[in-house]
């Protein structure tokens, strides 16, 4: 495995006080952090101004949104637009994470549109599948997945996921204390990485699969061992930042 990516997803978390510490935290732990990872923050949305000078000044962190809609301006309250987005540094947004399709209803085709229009705004998306637990017991895993990329192809087209990031997150793994077996992800992630291949043709660089759920300093070494798992989104984990830094010398 080359440096892992390694996406720190805080969620609904966080408050002024816990960023300024995390920042320092980041700061005091950069050696370990440089030689273990590469390392994506991404907190809620008013706390990405936190991040700039940081991100300014170290170029080894990059800056990651949870949601953007898919208009950049304009009559839409409550929205956030990639140009604000990109005012503030970032370069990935999280699209399609169960939660997003869960609480807030969004679909397949929303979340395409969300990855052609970060796309043309040359913002990184890092798209997240997965499949529910019924659908794992039905043996639906794969299928599930090729679904959940095929919409984006036929949107975006063939280069669609060349400088991109696809996450595998299985459902009922996120937040559940009980990640996948890094095994099955191994398969997962090589029969999804020869099918993206597949039919992107010579347009697939700079690609990169994750894995996501219940990811922690007693079983990351397990999934490091897998070759087509090139890092992690990581939830509950990185809220406590010595388990955060157990995770890495674990890499
Ligand atoms: P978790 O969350 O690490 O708490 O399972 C992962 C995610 O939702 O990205």
């Amino acid at each position: 495995m080359n440096l892992p990516l390694i996406i720190a997803n805080w969620k609904l978390n966080g408050n002024k006080k816990i960023f300024s510490t995390l920042l320092n935290f980041l700061k005091k732990n950069k050696k370990v952090f440089k030689q273990k990872c590469k390392l994506n923050i991404a907190p809620s949305h008013i706390y990405l101004y936190k991040f700039r000078e940081i991100i300014k000044e170290n170029q080894w962190i990059n800056l990651s949104a949870q949601n953007v809609d898919i208009h950049v301006s304009g009559a839409f309250t409550g929205e956030i637009s990639a140009l604000m987005l990109k005012d503030m540094l970032v370069t990935h947004v999280i699209i399609g994470h169960s939660e997003r399709r869960n609480f807030h209803n969004e679909n397949e085709y929303l979340i395409a549109e969300k990855f052609n229009l970060l796309k043309k705004q040359n913002l990184i998306p890092i798209l997240c599948i997965g499949e529910t637990i019924e659908e794992k017991k039905d043996n639906k895993t794969i299928e599930i997945c090729k679904k959940q990329i095929d919409i984006i192809f036929e949107l975006v087209g063939k280069k669609a996921f060349y400088n991109t990031i696809i996450a595998y997150e299985p459902i009922w793994s996120i937040g559940s204390g009980n990640s996948a077996n890094p095994k099955e992800v191994q398969f997962i992630l090589s029969t999804l990485r020869t099918y993206i291949k597949e039919k992107s043709s010579s347009f697939l660089e700079d690609f990169y699969l994750l894995y996501g759920g219940s990811v922690n300093e007693n079983n990351i070494h397990f999934f490091c061992k897998e070759k087509d798992i090139d890092g992690f989104l990581v939830g509950t984990a990185c809220l406590n930042f010595d388990i955060f830094l157990n995770i890495l010398k674990k890499i």
